[in-house]
């Protein structure tokens, strides 16, 4: 009996041991910081987070700051929580070398997502890991669609005009405007019907602003196109022109994103929004933190700059198409 005994006794003290050991092993940590955490794209991004924290069993903190002063508690707090990682959509791009110089101080491992930081000589900061969208090449196919529905409709360069919904001191979403301006110009839009609506803050109000004052200088043109470097701003600009009495027939807006447009495109009735370049939120969410993951675990670093594709989803085809990403059931 007494043998039997004694070997459940060291039975257990291995077991305590192993446990011990697991125990030494700090749990994962990743944070994961984004800018306007109302819009339904980070929304979503932190959803595909979530999934990749789930299966790969580590633990997400998810934060919003909209300005840099949040930004920058929110990384001590995170290093004090025992963080070793953070993912970042950054409220202000010129916060690039505080943020780095915090991350670094504390011991986190950093991914920029979406927004690429920029550094004191105003160039995007390249030795930074980054996931971003091919930016131009997804507003030249905006630029593409436009032109494409402007002859579909017989539309002429004379009674035609551009409103680029912009806000040219984010790089991605200058590099989207001008995608797009560049493709209209090619399909040969001339480029004294290109208007410029800045806006002064990057959501709707904002852009419905600018495109106002945008339409009250322009009052006799007779077809709008619109872009914007995303749904939001160019829901903006759609609401403004149904302001004055603009349809579907006499607009078409194409947006950038395709999350956060899914309500418009429901409407019974088509607004002039005729489509949106849906982004991969999968890709921006859950490879982000796949790839911080596997930092820290395996110390496999990531590639350090990652663009995504965007496809057109209009009134056509959006339900079929967010169904096969993932966004919608
Ligand atoms: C920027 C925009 C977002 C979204 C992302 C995609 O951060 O503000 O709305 O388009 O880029 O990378």
């Amino acid at each position: 009996m007494k043998f039997p005994l004694l070997l459940t006794f060291r039975a257990l003290a291995a077991l305590t041991v192993l446990a011990l050991a697991a125990h030494a092993a700090p749990a994962i940590k990743i944070g994961f910081l984004v800018k306007q955490p109302e819009e339904p794209w980070f929304q979503l991004e932190w959803t595909f987070a979530e999934q990749a924290a789930k299966e790969f069993g580590f633990t997400l903190v998810k934060i919003g700051a909209i300005d840099g002063e949040k930004t920058l508690s929110a990384i001590d707090n995170l290093a004090a929580g025992g963080a070793q990682g953070l993912i970042i959509c950054t409220p202000d791009t010129r916060l690039g070398p505080a943020i780095v110089a915090k991350a670094r101080g504390a011991g986190l491992k950093l991914l920029a997502v979406d927004d690429q930081f920029i550094g004191a000589n105003g160039q995007p900061m390249t030795k930074v890991h980054y996931l971003g969208i091919s930016a131009g090449k997804i507003g030249e196919d905006v630029g593409k669609t436009l032109a494409a529905e402007m002859k579909r409709r017989g539309w002429t360069p004379a009674d035609t005009a551009l409103c680029a919904v912009t806000y040219d001191e984010l790089a991605t979403a200058k590099a989207r405007t001008d995608g797009a301006i560049s493709s209209l110009l090619g399909a040969g839009l001339p480029q004294n019907r290109i208007f410029k609506a800045p806006v002064r803050t990057t959501d709707i109000p904002g852009s419905l602003d600018a495109a106002n004052i945008l339409l009250t200088q322009q009052p006799n043109v007779k077809h709008w196109l619109v872009c914007g470097s995303n749904d939001n701003l160019v829901l903006g600009g759609v609401r403004a022109l149904e302001g004055r009495g603009f349809t579907a027939d006499t607009a078409v807006a194409v947006g950038i994103n395709g999350t956060d447009c899914i309500v418009e495109l429901e409407k019974a009735k088509p607004t002039p929004f005729f489509g949106s370049m849906l982004l991969s939120a999968k890709s921006h969410g859950y490879e982000t933190a796949k790839m911080m993951f596997q930092w820290i675990k395996d110390g496999k670093e990531p590639a350090l700059d990652t663009r995504t594709v965007g496809v057109l989803i209009t009134r056509e085809n959006f339900r079929q198409v967010l169904k096969e990403q993932g966004v919608r059931d």
